[in-house]
């Protein structure tokens, strides 16, 4: 196996035991404090169609914010795993009353009925989980690839924000990158938030 792809599987291994050691209250009041970074952005207060994620496997839980949107008005949008072109995302429209149903890793999500679906050049932000992250922005995802397929398809000149979300100490001093990682414009951790302006598409 190469060296950088050992390096990704233990720094994967690593973080992701780090973060699910933190307490129900500690998870808590991240979640909390997020929704207060997330609503003091402006291209928040400015946007419409947000994509978000359903946690799992001790991400920061974004339930909250989910429902700060929904009151605002806010059209909500959850990844599904795409059912034909394997290994991409499509966003569905999540509202209260939306059913959702376990995926193949065990992750609610709703129905992929096409007139839920919105296309990713469509969305105004994309809240993206991540496992590390580093200072300029790249992003360390579950080994999937799913949202490294899914935001090359955003245009060159997509006006659409792509926001990770993590708990502070999933921050790492280098994420080793690949070709294909795309990373992050802007990442929200519960008490900062990171610019990363070069990393905007056209920059
Ligand atoms: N745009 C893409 N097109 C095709 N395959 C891709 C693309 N982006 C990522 N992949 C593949 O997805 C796999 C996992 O990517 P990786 O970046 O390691 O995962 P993650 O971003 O979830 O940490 C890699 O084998 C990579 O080749
Ligand atoms: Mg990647």
């Amino acid at each position: 196996m190469p060296d950088n792809t050992l390096q990704r599987q233990q720094l994967r291994q690593y973080i992701r035991q780090l973060r699910r050691q933190l307490s129900p209250a500690a998870q808590q009041q991240a979640a909390t404090a997020l929704v207060t970074q997330a609503l003091n952005l402006a291209q928040v207060a400015s946007s419409q169609h947000i994509a978000l994620y359903l946690a799992n496997d001790a991400e920061l839980d974004t339930f909250p914010l989910i429902q700060a949107l929904w009151q605002q008005g806010k059209q909500v949008y959850l990844p599904v795993l795409h059912p034909i072109s394997a290994g991409y995302l499509l966003f569905v429209q999540y509202q209260q009353d939306t059913l959702l149903y376990p995926n193949k890793f065990g992750i609610p999500e709703p129905l992929p009925a096409c007139h839920r679906l919105r296309p990713v050049n469509q969305l105004d932000i994309i809240f993206t989980p991540l496992v590390a992250f580093d200072a300029v922005g790249n992003r360390l995802g579950m080994g999937g690839g799913f949202y490294d397929r899914t935001l090359a398809q955003l245009a060159p000149d997509s006006h659409c924000q792509v926001i990770g979300l993590a708990h502070s100490c999933q921050q790492i001093e280098t994420v080793p990158t690949e070709a294909w990682d795309i990373p992050l414009q802007q990442i929200i951790t519960p008490d900062h938030c990171f610019n990363f302006c070069s990393n905007r598409r056209g920059a």
